[in-house]
């Protein structure tokens, strides 16, 4: 046999040394074409198969070819060997205890004013009322003119207002859906308009310069303050899970004739005294009143036949209470800390 073929015992025995001890992919790619490739022994081996003897050719051929598939398989054996290295490494740095606790993610939730929001429209829903909507950015006639509360009124004075170069202003309080809603729909209505209103106010503990109110009306044939005691009373049932005592004081806002403070027995000594409610055993709620005939005017309803009730109550006021908050500003404060509590 040719002298260059009596090499392919000792060149099996390198490769599949090289091979075995081959330390990542790129070596045994290396092996790979030194071997197996186009210029590599296995080929090198078979070219010079045509100057063997022709008697020795059968077995130089068998040789080469055992060469070859020695060498396939030893490499694709390596090749399993490193990679399955390969995992037990990454499961030795990356393993996971899947009986460890798990990590608790934080869930957002909604501002107590929203939760509040959405509880008092259910009640409201129950009782049969629809919930509007209105503007934040209002138009005169519909936050005063329409209210009854023409330019020149000194009751403007009584709301703080923040007006726009445009002529319109940021809605003092949430009574001018009242007027979308009846311009919009006739009656029998009833219904609530919750929102965020705008005040030019100094702040301190107890005013803000945004908060958030519910609006409230109802208008049909004989509405009487009867009714709107029932209303409050059943609101308030809902609201503080109890029968809660209600007194009307006389209060004036020019959209209702007559208008009242709606006070609640102080929820604290149901009316005893204490120091909540400074020892007068009520707490002043929110106003209200039968719906003045100019504004029902206004509307297009006739005030010889239909009459109504609005109330208008503040909501931070009413999460105050109840969570016994002592500063308005903390709704407005984006501090987690405070909010994580509701
Ligand atoms: N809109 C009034 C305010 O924000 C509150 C109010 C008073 C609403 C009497 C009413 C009402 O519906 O009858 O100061």
């Amino acid at each position: 046999m040719l002298e260059t073929l009596e090499t392919i015992g000792s060149t099996q025995a390198e490769a599949l040394q090289a091979i075995a001890n081959a330390p990542d992919d790129a070596v045994l790619e290396a092996l790979r074409v030194a071997y197996l490739g186009k210029k590599g022994h296995v080929k090198q081996f078979y070219a010079l198969l045509g100057k063997v003897p022709p008697e020795q050719k059968a077995e130089a051929g068998q040789r080469i070819n055992a060469l070859r598939d020695a060498v396939e398989t030893a490499l694709s054996e390596r090749k399993s060997a490193l990679q399955a290295n390969r995992y037990a490494d990454l499961a030795d740095k990356e393993w996971l205890d899947v009986t460890a606790p798990g990590l608790r993610q934080s869930r957002g939730r909604l501002h107590p004013i929203t939760q509040i929001q959405y509880e008092i429209e259910d009640i409201f829903r129950s009782m049969g009322f629809d919930v509007f909507d209105g503007p934040q950015v209002e138009d005169d006639y519909h936050n005063f003119e329409a209210l009854n509360i023409p330019a020149d009124h000194p009751a403007r004075d009584m709301q703080d207002t923040f007006w726009l170069t445009n002529g319109r202003l940021l809605r003092t309080h949430t009574s001018s859906v009242q007027i979308r809603a009846m311009q919009q729909h006739k009656p029998p209505l009833r219904g609530i308009s919750p929102g965020r209103v705008y005040r030019y106010e100094a702040t301190d503990a107890s005013h803000e310069n945004t908060f958030y109110q519910v609006e409230g009306l109802m208008v049909d044939k004989d509405i009487s303050v009867a009714h709107l005691i029932y209303v409050m009373k059943k609101l308030l049932r809902e609201i503080f899970q109890k029968d809660v005592e209600v007194r009307l004081r006389p209060g004036f806002f020019p959209f209702v004739e007559p208008g009242f403070e709606l006070d609640i027995a102080c929820l604290i000594c149901s009316g005893s005294g204490c120091a909540v409610c400074k020892h007068e055993g009520w707490v002043e709620l929110l106003p209200c009143g039968a719906i003045h005939p100019n504004v029902l005017r206004h509307c297009n309803i006739d005030p010889e036949v239909y009459t109504g009730f609005a109330f208008g109550l503040g909501l931070n006021r009413l999460v105050m209470m109840r969570y016994g908050i002592n500063d308005i500003r903390h709704f407005q404060s984006g501090n987690l800390a405070f909010l994580e509590q509701f």
